[in-house]
């Protein structure tokens, strides 16, 4: 935190800060980020397209700290469990074995897919869901979204009013494997933070006030940079 604010300091210290206010308030920022399009190979096959889309999970199930924190967060693997505890592999294996065991009369066979033994290994456990020696372990996500240090995001204002994670995120129900839709330039924060002027019968209110309709969500530096 404070490694954070001194870093702060410095940045807001610096002589370019007024050269880019000019230009802030004059002109729209081009957007420079380049991560549009990102999408690192995960440790785990996790599915948005299955599991937000097929399955309809709602965003919040799993992205909890969404709608209250700073940051929405990746589920703890005792999530996936919720469901995955007896959900061990994809149905159509599951149905198959059902079927043979049938046709061979006898019980069926426990079958766990590869991509979830991960999961019950996360959590400790063997296929049987009884504990391993090598305990629990987080499954090593690779993050795909990452602004600067200097700049604060808050999902919660965002979210809190009424702004859908698509208008940010793209269609994340569609996508097998996440990527960063938006290129989380400053100018494509400004740029929204501007349009909400642009339409007079958009009314926004926040903690300390209300925004009258026209009036736009603020462009100040120290909102996003402190
Ligand atoms: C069943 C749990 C679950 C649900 C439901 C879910 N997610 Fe996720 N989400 C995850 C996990 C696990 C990851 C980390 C792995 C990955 O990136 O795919 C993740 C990653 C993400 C990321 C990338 C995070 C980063 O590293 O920058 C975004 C954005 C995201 N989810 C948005 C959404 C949205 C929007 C929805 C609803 C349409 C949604 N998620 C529904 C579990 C879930
Ligand atoms: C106004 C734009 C915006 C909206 C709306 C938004 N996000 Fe994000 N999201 C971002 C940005 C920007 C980041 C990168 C934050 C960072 O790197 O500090 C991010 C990062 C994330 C991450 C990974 C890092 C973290 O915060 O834990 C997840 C997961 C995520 N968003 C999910 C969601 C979900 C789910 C919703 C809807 C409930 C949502 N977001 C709504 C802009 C948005
Ligand atoms: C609300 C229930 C639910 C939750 C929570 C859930 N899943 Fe799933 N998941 C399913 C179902 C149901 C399937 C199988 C769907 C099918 O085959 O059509 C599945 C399939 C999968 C598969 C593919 C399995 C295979 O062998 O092909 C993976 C991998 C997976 N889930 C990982 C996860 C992870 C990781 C989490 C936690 C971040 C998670 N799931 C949370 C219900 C859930
Ligand atoms: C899709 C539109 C959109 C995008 C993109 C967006 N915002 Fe926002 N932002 C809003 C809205 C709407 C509010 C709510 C204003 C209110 O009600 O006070 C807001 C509020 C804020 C606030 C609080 C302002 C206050 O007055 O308290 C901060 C800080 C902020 N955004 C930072 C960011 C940052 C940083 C980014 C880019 C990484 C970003 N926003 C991207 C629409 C957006
Ligand atoms: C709504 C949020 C928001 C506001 C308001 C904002 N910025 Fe930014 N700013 C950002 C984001 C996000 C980045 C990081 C962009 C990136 O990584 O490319 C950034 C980056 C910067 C950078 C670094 C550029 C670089 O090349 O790394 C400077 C300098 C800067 N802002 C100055 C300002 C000044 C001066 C103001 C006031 C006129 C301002 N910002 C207002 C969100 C904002």
């Amino acid at each position: 935190m404070s490694a954070r604010s001194s870093h702060s300091r410095v940045f807001l210290a610096s002589g370019l800060v007024l050269g880019l206010a000019t230009i802030a308030v004059s002109i729209e920022w081009r957007p420079l980020n380049t991560h549009t399009g990102y999408a690192p190979e995960q440790p785990v096959a996790y599915s948005h397209r299955l599991h937000a889309g097929e399955l309809e999970i709602d965003c919040l199930y799993c992205h909890f700290g969404a709608r209250t924190s700073p940051r929405a967060g990746i589920p703890p693997t005792s999530v996936c469990m919720n469901c995955h505890a007896t959900v061990s592999s994809d149905f159509g294996s599951l149905l198959a074995e059902r079927a043979l065991a049938a046709d061979e009369d006898r019980e069926p066979r426990r079958i766990v897919s590869a991509e979830i033994r991960k999961v019950y290994a996360a959590m400790g456990l063997d296929d049987e869901l009884q504990p391993t020696d090598s305990g629990p372990h987080p499954i090593p996500w690779v993050q795909v979204h990452d602004l600067p240090d200097f700049v604060a995001f808050d999902h919660s204002v965002h979210v809190s009013r009424g702004l859908a994670c698509a208008s940010c995120h793209g269609p994340v129900q569609s996508m097998e494997r996440v990527w960063q839709e938006s290129d989380l330039s400053m100018g494509w924060c400004v740029n929204c933070h501007r349009e909400r002027a642009a339409d007079p019968r958009i009314t926004l209110t926040r903690e300390h006030g209300k925004l009258q309709p026209g009036e736009h969500v603020t462009t100040d530096c120290v909102a996003c940079h402190y």
